[in-house]
């Protein structure tokens, strides 16, 4: 375990969300040192450039990087952003047999860099990338995990504040399952302060379980909007990777929907999915005790299957 203030954070990919991420931890000061690798020498000088042009205004962290994998050398932690990106039209899950391929040569080399570190996976499939990821590395599931539903746990409670007129941070409510087309939100569990989500309000002016679908189905598609109309989706998960790496480096021991691979937790195993998950300086291990309904266990199990269909055709 280390402290953050002599802390190490490797960002592999300087495309628009490793750059991102990078921009959002030099900001927040989410790590000491900060460096970005990408094969494409040219393009990661300079983005290294323009982030450190502007270190004058951040806190004393500073980014170094390049096209040679020393620099990531002794990182504590290595954000995974390499790779195929959705273009408009496509799911995460069509990038599935391009990244996979990827990280089987990626994988290796960023071990013999960074052996002790822990790894999160942000390219796409994040959470069939994880299960690959672990399998190269043979490492612990709890030091490999993804960003996994972090970030649309963030778009449902900007969603639900804003329809209620509350802080965002008075929405406790999480998105679960796989990043992508099969996740769902915990209603079971969702609050607004202490009230269950749908006792909050005037009789009249409560969530109805209609508007609760709608809602659920807007942070399913979010990502797809925001891709048709700018082709990436960048500043939110640069903030989202940016607020797991200081749960991981504070040792929090905060709860983060991340993705690791399971054993048995709800009788699912050998499948990454996001479930809430005590992410502290050891990394991410699931928390087993959480309820779901029966409806949710059957939305949970249909995300597992999902995955470990996309997993079988890869060999994974
Ligand atoms: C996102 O949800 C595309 O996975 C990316 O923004």
């Amino acid at each position: 375990m280390v402290a953050r203030e002599n802390s190490k954070l490797a960002i592999v990919g300087a495309g628009s969300v490793g750059t991102s991420i990078a921009y959002a931890a030099l900001i927040r000061g989410s790590a000491r040192h900060i460096a970005l690798y990408d094969i494409n020498e040219e393009k990661v000088n300079a983005e290294v450039l323009d982030l450190a042009h502007g270190s004058q205004f951040t806190g004393t962290a500073d980014i170094e990087g390049g096209a040679d994998l020393t620099v990531i050398e002794g990182a504590h932690i290595v954000v995974i952003t390499a790779g195929a990106k959705q273009k408009p039209g496509q799911t995460r899950i069509d990038l599935a047999a391009a990244n996979v391929e990827m990280l089987r040569s990626l994988m290796p080399q960023l071990m013999e860099h960074a052996p002790n570190a822990i790894y999160i996976l942000v390219t796409n499939p994040c959470d069939v990338l994880t299960v690959a990821a672990q399998q190269i590395s043979g490492l612990p599931a709890q030091r490999v995990f993804s960003s996994g539903t972090v970030l649309d746990t963030s778009r449902l409670r900007w969603l639900l504040a804003k329809r209620v007129g509350v802080s965002r941070q008075s929405v406790h409510a999480h998105i679960i399952g796989e990043h992508g087309d099969t996740e769902f939100p915990l209603w079971s569990n969702a609050s607004i302060g202490l009230t269950p989500i749908t006792d909050w309000g005037e009789p009249g002016e409560r969530f109805t379980i209609n508007e609760l679908d709608r809602i659920a189905a807007e942070v399913r598609n979010a990502a797809y909007r925001v891709i048709e109309g700018k082709g990436a989706t960048n500043y939110a998960i640069g903030l989202a990777a940016a607020r797991i790496i200081e749960a991981i480096l504070d040792d929090e021991h905060a709860v983060l929907p991340v993705s690791t691979v399971l054993t048995d937790f709800k009788g699912v195993s050998g499948v990454a999915l996001s479930v809430p998950c005590i992410v502290s300086g050891s990394g991410a291990a699931p928390v087993a005790s959480t309820p779901f309904s029966d409806a949710e266990l059957a939305q949970f199990r249909a995300s597992a299957e999902a995955l470990r269909a996309t997993q079988n055709s890869l060999g994974l």
